[in-house]
């Protein structure tokens, strides 16, 4: 049998940097030989992709229990369809936001009870728990100010009050100060050079090299 594969998830608030070092990551990896998946939440499959369209749009008026549910259904159809599989060919997968987002965004975000979501967190996504997961941490300033000057538009979430950003920001670092080993902080204020070089080492590391 091969050996399982490697699940690197890449958490931060919006325009911290998530989908720069993703890529960067990722043409390293394949570089170095090994057989690698790119991912992101909410979405990853057609049916997750179709779920990402109706969280995202600035249009649409979602309560926080859709919202939720949302999540948590296109999480499933991800895992099942799209990650589970590859990590069973022994693939590394790379996946911006998963279970940590739904605890920063909708927990410390919107005030929902974090035991809740843990336990629906976890029959969402069939108990898969990252190997590795780098938060990207930058100021709720700075990471919006980025996404307007990257896409000129914000989309529902990025729409919402600085309080909810910092709200956001600090649930992040709680769950990276209660699980150390798996949840590897970065500044996301760095060169993105500098950043890459730091999310190589921790996951050379992971890989025994
Ligand atoms: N370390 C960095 N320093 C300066 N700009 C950055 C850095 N990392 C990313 N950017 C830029 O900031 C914007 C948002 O980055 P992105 O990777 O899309 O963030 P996210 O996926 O977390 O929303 C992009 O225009 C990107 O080029
Ligand atoms: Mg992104």
């Amino acid at each position: 049998m091969k050996d399982p594969g490697i699940f690197i998830t890449l958490e931060g608030p919006d325009g911290s940097g998530k989908s720069t070092q993703a890529l960067l990551l990722i043409r390293f990896l394949k570089k170095s030989g090994y057989k690698v998946l790119h991912t992101r939440e909410p979405g990853g499959d057609r049916i997750a992709e179709s779920i990402r369209r109706l969280l995202l749009s600035p249009h649409n008026k979602i309560t926080p229990e859709t919202e939720l549910f949302l999540y948590w259904a296109s999480r499933s159809q991800h895992v099942q369809q799209v990650i589970n599989p590859a990590l069973a060919r022994g693939m590394i997968v790379v996946c911006e936001r998963f279970n940590d987002a739904t605890l920063a965004y909708q927990g410390y975000g919107r005030g929902v009870d974090l035991k809740l979501i843990k336990k629906m967190n976890q029959l969402a996504s069939g108990g898969l728990i990252p190997d590795l997961t780098f938060l990207l941490d930058i100021s709720p300033e700075r990471g919006l100010k980025k996404v307007l000057e990257a896409k000129g538009v914000k989309d529902r979430f990025e729409l919402e009050k600085l309080s909810f950003h910092k709200r956001v920001r600090r649930g992040y670092l709680d769950l990276a100060e209660q699980e150390p080993q798996r949840i590897k902080k970065i500044s996301g204020s760095g060169t993105i050079e500098h950043i890459h070089q730091q999310i190589r080492c921790i996951t050379n590391k992971k890989l025994g090299q």
